[in-house]
């Protein structure tokens, strides 16, 4: 076997799954989704999955990269030849396809808010105003497009530097800058006058607005928000170092996700109520209400632009970890080059990403379309989104995890935890009961539930 590229350092692993995990779900996703759901009911539901499904899921596709050093087809390959455990590695491709497609769109908002940063479009405008502004983009169909296309020809590039080089370099410096601003920002969200709605909002449960639907919703976003059940984790598990302790990875990547996620909230909600904005309002929710936060600071102009620049960069940092998911499939696959493997993968994705863009703008055919979706009828870009994080993600978790539970042998799963007995893994016996039996029961539960109609 040729020798796999690893990455340079331990920070380095580490600064790229949490450049894998940290992203768009942390700053965009997860506040929309909270406003939507009810508030911290919602974002309780969303921890305990985080602790008790997301983590096991995590040591499991780190575990099985590591172990048998290629991505998430041949691993299955490798450790269950002649069985239908591969296909775990097929519903990860059509995920990735899925997700990036209209991960591209939104990272191509956030470049164009940069641009509007820069230029001071915000400056002295009113919610009212600011709100306006991004409807008419999203719905004006070219401008998002063209966006979107100078995101995917960014992340491709940085796929075609090659791991070590590309995903390392650009999340070693930028992911704790990030870290930096989105603190200033919870800070700054505080301290606005009618705050403590916000952070009630965020923070004080109310049970009666949890519906099932939210369960659902709170489990397929702890695998988006880690990066989990589509095998993007488990490339990166082939790439960590043989010494590696993963244990440790797993927990800090873990726990820098969540810390963004909640700060996020804590820098957007108390704005939402301080500014009027609509909680539920949906995907626009981040981009509507933070250009009052900025307009608010001293400084804010500048704050504006590190800030969107440093989330594209988030953006970018993930959808390498998409993009690299679909490139060594098919490199490994069907024997593509690496060069030929990213344009066509990009190309792909690209072209559903279009009609993601396409479906919020009322003058495109696409934005009449609808499909099913087990939570009613969706444009493209929703149903992209519904079913490859609600469905695929946590069925692709559930595969990984029973596959480390109950098929692996326990010998080897404790010698690759352990790296080869270097590290000792006091909690083996914890790992085994969650990936047994807590994680798998808990996913098939909030599924069949779904599925099965009684949630809704
Ligand atoms: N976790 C990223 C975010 O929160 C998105 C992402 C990157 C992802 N790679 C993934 C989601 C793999 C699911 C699977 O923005």
């Amino acid at each position: 076997m040729t020798k796999r590229e690893t990455f340079g350092s331990s920070f380095g692993v580490l600064a790229a799954a949490a450049g894998s995990a940290i992203g768009l779900g942390n700053i965009w996703k997860f506040p929309y989704i909270t406003g939507e759901n009810g508030g911290a009911a919602f974002v309780l539901v969303y921890l305990i999955c985080i602790a008790l499904v997301g983590v096991p899921v995590m040591f499991a596709e780190l575990l099985i990269g590591r172990r048998t050093q290629s991505a998430s087809v041949g691993a299955f390959k490798a450790l269950a030849p002649k069985q239908a455990w591969f296909l775990t590695g097929w519903f990860g491709v059509v995920a990735a396809f899925m997700i990036l497609s209209f991960y591209g769109v939104v990272a191509g908002w956030t470049l164009n808010y940069t641009y509007l940063s820069v230029t001071n479009q915000f400056a002295g405008a009113t919610p009212e105003q600011i709100s306006k502004m991004f409807d008419s983009f999203i719905t004006n169909g070219t401008q998002p497009i063209f966006w979107q296309m100078i995101f995917m020809v960014m992340t491709a590039f940085i796929v075609l530097s090659g791991v070590k080089d590309g995903i390392e370099k650009y999340s070693k410096i930028m992911m704790p800058m990030l870290f930096v601003i989105v603190v200033v920002l919870a800070i700054r969200g505080m301290t606005l006058d009618g705050a403590s709605k916000g952070i009630d909002f965020l923070l004080t449960p109310d049970f009666s607005k949890l519906t099932a639907q939210s369960v659902l919703v709170a489990l397929g976003h702890c695998f988006f928000t880690l990066s989990l059940g589509m095998g993007a984790m488990l490339v990166y598990g082939s790439y960590t170092g043989k010494t590696q302790s993963l244990g440790k990875l797993a927990l800090q990547v873990t726990l820098a996700d969540t810390a963004i996620a909640l700060l996020a909230g804590l820098a957007i909600f108390p704005a939402v109520f301080a500014f009027g904005v609509n909680p539920g309002q949906g995907p626009g929710l981040a981009f509507v209400t933070l250009p009052n936060v900025f307009n608010q600071m001293p400084g804010g102009y500048f704050f504006a632009i590190a800030f969107f620049v440093l989330l594209a960069v988030a953006a970018l940092t993930s959808a390498i970890s998409l993009l690299e998911v679909l490139v060594t499939f098919l490199c490994e696959e069907f024997k593509f080059g690496r060069i030929m493997a990213t344009i066509v993968a990009t190309l792909t994705s690209s072209v559903l990403g279009v009609l993601c863009a396409l479906s919020m703008s009322p003058t495109s055919g696409v934005s009449k379309l609808k499909f099913p979706t087990l939570a009613g009828p969706q444009n493209f870009f929703d149903t992209m989104d519904w079913w490859s994080s609600n469905m695929l993600l946590p069925l692709g978790g559930l595969l990984v995890i029973v596959f480390a539970g109950w098929f692996m042998k326990p010998a080897d799963v404790r010698d690759e935890l352990s790296s080869q007995g270097l590290y000792a893994v006091k909690w083996f016996k914890a790992f085994q009961i969650a990936a047994r039996f807590i994680a798998p029961i808990a996913i098939v539960v909030v599924l069949v539930a779904k599925i099965s109609g009684k949630i809704s």
